[in-house]
């Protein structure tokens, strides 16, 4: 999938891969000096992810499935809390605040979940 990105990676950029709930795959450029997380580049990217808290892990609106075999960060009390709580969670959610955009992640591949229902 990610074969297919034309993206520019220098030094301080790397890619990301977001499909969106219409499964339309969008390849984004991330600065990994500018301290952004994948809640932060999905929205500067114009995708339909809230961010409601701001990226405090208190709102789940930036839940995403990882469907590449990239080894994150454990999840942080606060973020396992957090998805505790949310819904159409799934072995591979994440708070998408919460994976920090470094090189590590490079050609991450990333899934929107399904808005949750309201209350
Ligand atoms: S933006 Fe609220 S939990 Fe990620």
């Amino acid at each position: 999938m990610t074969e297919d990105c034309d993206c520019q990676r220098e030094q301080e950029i790397i890619c990301v891969t977001v499909i969106d709930r219409e499964g339309d795959v969008h390849c984004l450029e991330a600065p990994t000096d500018m301290s952004m997380n994948m809640m932060e580049v999905s929205k500067s990217h114009g995708l339909p992810v809230e961010g409601i808290c701001g990226g405090m892990a208190l709102c789940a609106s930036c839940h995403m499935y990882v469907e590449s075999d990239h080894i994150l960060d454990e999840p942080s009390e606060d973020e396992e809390n957090m998805l505790d709580q949310a819904f159409f969670v799934k072995p591979n959610s994440r708070l998408g605040c919460q994976i920090k955009i470094t090189h590590e992640i490079d050609g991450l591949i990333v899934r929107l979940a399904p808005v949750a229902p309201e209350e």
